[in-house]
């Protein structure tokens, strides 16, 4: 059985390993809650986490609940139109407030009805009125520190990482065609709590190396590994430019369309995207324990297309797609956390056209405290 400093060791020599030599963390880095246990604090805590698209709260006093490693969240928007980001347990005795999403003046707590505007004021705190010292204003929702980058809502929730806007600059040149402010979730898809570790999934959706294996009957041949290149000058995230054959056509469909080349992002450790100019896929994918994650992906057209005529038949045409290709990455995740269940281990090598699991590796090797040198980019 491996040991959490087994892990950390393999884990250190993957993040240090020269490109030509790339190789796989250890599998059971995928199934051990010790390890996650590191990866929820030195990753996730520590980190900026994509939680939601600014439109899943689309209008003053409407909220929208996400729940990270614990932590209950509510995203939302005061009368005024302004996001916030809080925690949603009641500063009171500590209640959940709310949950899903919708639209409210006022949050009212369930147990003894201190009531909350959009904006985290405390505007009610029933019979408290006696007592020495209390004002209200000073009880108010617990902010969260959020950022928000091209419509996406990040969260730091100890309040310490450094600022993470400035560090995407790069990335906004790189999708300027893409127009990430001017999509708009127009359906989302609820996967469910998945038996598979966080990594698993963020792994699978960051290379093209599997397209030729598991996606063959889909988009395989349509958008090959060897069409695929991934970006190297930063230790912040990962843009892969995966563009299609020309020679070949939408097999999924079954009749020639003109397909964008894509744009694959992954803002470490794990907010994940993939866009077109024509509309994206945002994966959400929240960890919950290890080899445990809570999955939704979002369908996101431009806003002249969402208000376009047709768009029921558009999402639907476009929801067969991505049923099959995201059904077919849940089944060899399930495979690969099966790989992790068992004692065998060894560090198979990499492809060249899995350069972003290097690059990944190479950046987690360093958020963990595996003691791996630090890399000349940083
Ligand atoms: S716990 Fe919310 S009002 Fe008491
Ligand atoms: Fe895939």
């Amino acid at each position: 059985m491996a040991t959490i400093d087994d892990l950390l060791r393999g884990i250190r020599e993957a993040g240090e390993a020269p490109f030509r030599s790339a190789i796989a963390i250890p599998n059971r880095a995928y199934n051990s809650q010790d390890l996650f246990d590191l990866e929820a604090e030195h990753l996730f805590r520590r980190g900026w986490t994509m939680i939601a698209r600014v439109e899943q709260a689309p209008t003053p006093n409407s909220y929208h609940s996400v729940d990270l490693l614990g932590e209950l969240l509510v995203m939302t928007r005061d009368k005024e139109g302004v996001l916030h980001v809080f925690s949603r347990v009641c500063p009171h005795r500590g209640a959940e407030l709310l949950q899903g999403s919708g639209k409210t003046r006022a949050v009212v707590c369930p147990y003894h009805a201190w009531t909350f505007d959009l904006a985290g004021q405390c505007r009610g705190a029933p019979l408290m009125d006696d007592l020495d010292g209390f004002d209200r204003q000073a009880h108010g929702l617990r902010p969260i520190r959020h950022e928000v980058w091209n419509g996406f809502v990040f969260v730091n929730l100890d309040g310490a990482a450094p600022p993470l806007t400035a560090r995407l600059k790069p990335l906004d040149e790189a999708l300027a065609d893409c127009e990430l402010s001017n999509l708009v979730v127009v359906k989302t898809l609820d996967w469910g709590e998945v038996p598979y570790d966080w990594k698993v999934i963020a792994e699978n959706s960051m290379e093209c190396y599997h397209h030729h294996g598991v996606h063959i009957r889909s988009i395989g041949k349509l958008f090959p590994a060897n069409r695929s290149w991934t970006v190297d000058d930063t230790a912040d995230y990962l843009l892969t430019y995966s563009e299609p054959d020309p020679d070949e056509f939408d097999r999924v469909d079954g009749v020639q369309t003109v397909v964008d080349a894509a744009r694959i992002v992954t803002v470490f450790p794990y907010g994940h995207f993939t866009a077109r100019p024509t509309g994206g896929t945002f994966l959400q994918v929240l960890p919950v324990a290890a080899g445990r994650s809570r999955v939704f992906s979002h369908m996101m057209l431009t806003k002249a297309a969402a208000q376009a005529p047709g768009l029921e038949e558009l999402i639907a045409s476009r929801l067969v797609r991505t049923r099959q290709i995201l059904g077919e990455d849940w089944a060899i995740c399930e495979k690969v956390q099966a790989g992790a269940l068992t004692t065998q281990t060894h560090a198979g090598r990499l492809s060249s056209f899995e350069h972003p699991l290097w690059l990944f590796y190479r950046y987690y090797a360093r958020a963990l405290p595996t003691g791996a040198a630090p890399l000349a980019l940083d």
